[in-house]
């Protein structure tokens, strides 16, 4: 047992017994397998089949050789496939992964590298086939709240946001929009709806699901449909629509201890009436795909749940489109890899996610297919399902009305949309009096998200985990900083930006925009509530501008409720505004009253989540035992109907060291649970580092080898070696190595060191990053799985070196393997 495990053990008795006790694995009658399909509801869809369709999609299937029916059922991912590549392994399908950049190499790129790309593989796909037919390709992007991979395309808050907002009529407008945006830069496809139903906050995927509450999640789910795809029935989607994928099938949401890709460890009933609640609806509207989750249920990996692909989803529910995997998701299937998995195609998987896999799979499948072991009639079915679904999208006929149209993203109908629910989706908490901001107020605007794209737009933008985005990339949009200015100024204010909170004359109140910085999946699970556990940052700005006398309002930024009691308590006004994206006006609509000091708009935001009353309420959902929230599912005051806030307990309940996961060393302080030693024979005294004054660690290595050591935690990073994850160094070398410098990780059986040597040649005295891909780590034999100590590093001396900050990052495009074989 890990020391702060005692103490966890001890505090949640005190406070978080209830939601704790729902995390304990329970024996559960039925799963993996479903007990009985009909207790499933069946969809009143009248289904995607039509006798037109039906009878081209057969002659297709007649003509095609058996390569090319493989083919229909491999998607690869842009990032790893050239268009002529298509020529030899006819594939069915192309994506955009979040990282993957079209063909100009820069994965921030604009509306004509994107219309490119797509054309420069559909013009291959659709070279004469010999011996065959020619079938069209169809891609697919995660255009997830907006078509957010590309730069000028409105962004719209993250479903959390929406679910807050709770319009199903808006929903649908969003949907118009993002179809638009998607057809006009290409793709066919959208990756959405997500209709998880996130149970665990800790979840790094909680705000991508609409609500904890199936029934707001069951309400959007046709609407989002709708939206992206026009309205349901037979025949062609209008032009200018794009493919919808319900996802992710089914449980994704309730992904034990909220950590990715987990088990869902919950009754059929609870699957049914909690994860499946918005699959029904979906499905009726007319959803073309479905992707399958990562998850299992019951231990059982969804990718290859026939009971729940094939006789509910398809069976049960009338599904009629294709059932598209997530990436390398098959591969997780015991007995498969990402290469060759036979068994998901059997359990139902229409469409394998294969994206640097494909090449592989496409081989092993076309030997399972003429040896027996996946039969022919399910190849059959499988390739019907598709090309129904390319055929309904108009595929097969060259029109694209939208495709490469100026004027389409960040259209000022669609920011338009955007800005309204973003405004929609904001929930106020507390305030005391102080909002509205009054007619001619001196307001002062600071904190990390005052002036940043990033934090307000969040992961899957631009980049997967959405991280180094800078206003720039945002040109059809504005910071909440530049809204509020606008709204201030025209009721006779001033706004001034201050990074840091410093002012010369004294404001009359302060805006102040904090939260969570940018993540997606998996690098966004954490390990209790706490908002900045450790290292209160926010907190100590709010206290300074409280104690200044400065009135605050609070703008909190997230990507789920968090425990943040200490920062409401030193606010005045407390509103929570998600991941409202990149219509940052939308805040001052609410927040800036008129020249007459009246609100403009009133808060129409009611929480989707629970928001937690201390950091261990992991599990707080309405309805289940237990329920004890500070604000309850619903809540959300207005300025019509106010309500005020008593002092809140600042004792968080929890160990904050289990927050910590990421963050090994920083501005002179190493983060608990870590802690950095060395050996005796190296010197070692505090200096300034790069930002802080005393942020670093400067060490002077004897004559003979010693070792820097940064331990503690207990870790799992191997998902993030597999998704591209480094870590990252802030380092100066004082005096150049005279031997080797090696680096290595601690825990795992295995253990092996990189050379690293190169890193730290050349000049001296000047401060520099390393970002090395934990990959390098396991390819040089460390065992990621059980890591007890980050970073460990080894120089045979002398050597001089000062450390400023250690770090978990995603940036594979600035990261390398020093010395070895990448
Ligand atoms: C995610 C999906 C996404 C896919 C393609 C996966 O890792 O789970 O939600 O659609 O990648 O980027
Ligand atoms: C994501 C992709 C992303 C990739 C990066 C996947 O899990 O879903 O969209 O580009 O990881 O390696």
């Amino acid at each position: 047992m890990r020391p702060g495990m005692k103490l966890l053990l001890a505090t949640t008795i005190l406070w978080a017994a209830p939601a704790f006790a729902q995390q304990a694995p329970t024996a559960l009658s039925g799963g993996p397998t479903v007990a009985d399909p009909a207790k499933w509801p069946r969809t009143a869809s009248e289904g995607l089949i039509d006798a037109a369709t039906e009878k081209f999609v057969g002659e297709l299937l007649a003509k095609m050789t058996l390569e090319q029916k493989v083919g229909q059922m491999i998607q690869g991912d842009i990032g790893s496939i050239k268009p002529e590549e298509l020529r030899k392994y006819p594939l069915g399908s192309i994506l955009a992964g979040g990282n993957s950049p079209p063909l100009s190499g820069n994965d921030r790129s604009g509306q004509a590298d994107w219309v490119a790309t797509a054309r420069a593989f559909r013009a291959v796909a659709m070279e004469p086939h010999p011996g065959g037919v020619t079938i069209p390709l169809i891609f697919g992007v995660d255009a997830v709240h907006g078509n957010n991979n590309v730069i000028g395309a409105v962004i719209f808050p993250h479903n959390i946001g929406l679910g807050a907002a709770n319009d199903p009529a808006l929903i649908r407008r969003i949907g118009e929009a993002t179809a638009a945006e998607t057809a006009a830069a290409g793709p066919d496809w959208a990756f959405g709806p997500t209709l998880a139903v996130p149970q665990d906050d800790r979840w790094g995927r909680s705000y991508e699901g609409y609500s904890e509450d199936p029934a707001i999640v069951r309400s959007f789910a046709g609407e989002m449909v709708r939206g992206l795809q026009g309205e349901p029935g037979t025949g062609r989607i209008q032009k200018g629509k794009v493919a919808a994928s319900a996802k992710h099938f089914l449980g994704d949401g309730g992904t034990f201890n909220g950590v990715d890709q987990g088990d869902t460890r919950v009754s059929e009933d609870e699957l049914i009436a909690i994860h499946g609640a918005g699959y029904p609806k979906a499905i009726e509207a007319g959803a073309l795909t479905v992707m399958a989750s990562y998850n299992s249920w019951n231990g059982a990996k969804m990718h290859g749940n026939k009971s729940l692909l094939t006789d509910v989803l398809k069976g049960r529910m009338g599904f009629d489109g294709f059932v598209v995997g997530d990436w390398n998701g098959h591969g997780q299937i015991p007995g498969c890899t990402p290469t060759d998995c036979a068994a998901t195609f059997n359990a139902g998987l229409d469409m394998a996610m294969a994206p640097d896999s494909w090449k592989g799979l496409f081989e092993s499948t076309v030997r399972h297919v003429k040896d027996g072991t996946i039969p022919m009639a399910r190849v059959d079915d499988a390739v019907r399902r598709i090309l129904r679904v390319k055929a309904r999208l108009g595929l097969f006929e060259p029109a694209r009305p939208l495709e490469g149209k100026a004027g389409v993203l960040g259209s000022p109908e669609h920011r338009a949309i955007a800005r309204e629910a973003a405004a929609k989706s904001l929930v106020l908490l507390k305030n005391n009096g102080v909002l509205p901001v009054k007619a001619g107020a001196k307001v002062l605007v600071t904190g990390p998200g005052a002036d940043s794209m990033g934090m307000q737009t969040g992961g899957w933008t631009l980049s997967w985990q959405g991280d180094g985005n800078g206003n720039e990339l945002f040109p059809n949009g504005e910071t909440i900083f530049a809204g509020v200015k606008k709204a201030v100024e025209a009721a006779g204010g001033s706004a001034t930006l201050s990074p840091d909170g410093n002012f010369t004359s004294q404001p009359d109140v302060a805006i102040v925009v904090f939260g969570e910085q940018p993540y997606a999946e998996m690098r966004g699970d954490v390990r209790t509530l706490e908002f900045q556990p450790g290292d209160k940052q926010a907190l100590g700005l709010l206290k300074r501008l409280k104690n200044a006398g400065v009135p605050v309002v609070s703008v909190f930024l997230s990507g789920r409720p968090l425990w943040t009691n200490p920062e409401i308590n030193a606010s005045d006004a407390f509103v929570a505004a998600w991941l409202p994206g990149s219509e940052g006006g939308s805040v001052a609509d609410v927040l800036v009253g008129d020249a007459q000091g009246k609100p403009r708009t009133d808060f129409k935001g009611r929480l989707s989540f629970s928001w937690p009353k201390t950091a261990g309420q992991f599990t707080l959902n309405k309805g289940k035992p237990g329920y004890d929230p500070l604000f309850a599912l619903g809540y959300g005051l207005t300025y019509a109907r106010g309500g005020a806030v008593p002092a809140l307990s600042e004792e968080a309940g929890i160990d904050p060291s289990l927050g910590n996961t990421s963050t090994y060393f920083a501005k002179g302080v190493t983060p608990a649970p870590f802690a950095f030693a060395t050996d005796s024979r190296i010197t070692r005294k505090t200096v300034d580092g790069p930002q802080t004054q005393e942020g670093a660690q400067q060490l002077v290595w004897p004559t003979g080898p010693a070792t820097l050591r940064i331990g503690g935690g207990d870790l799992d990073l191997s998902r993030e070696a597999n998704g591209d994850l480094s870590l990252q160094i802030s380092y100066r070398v004082d005096r150049a190595p005279t031997g080797k410098v090696q680096l290595s990780m601690e825990g795992g059986a295995n253990k092996g060191a990189i050379d690293a040597t190169s890193l730290f040649k050349g000049q001296t005295g000047t401060w520099r990053t390393a970002k090395i891909f934990l990959k390098c780590y396991q390819q040089n034999g460390v065992d990621l799985t059980k890591v007890g100590a980050p970073l460990v590093l080894q120089a045979s001396g002398p050597f001089g070196l000062s450390i400023a900050d250690v770090r978990i990052v995603s940036d594979p495009n600035a990261s390398i393997c020093p010395g070895a074989k990448p």
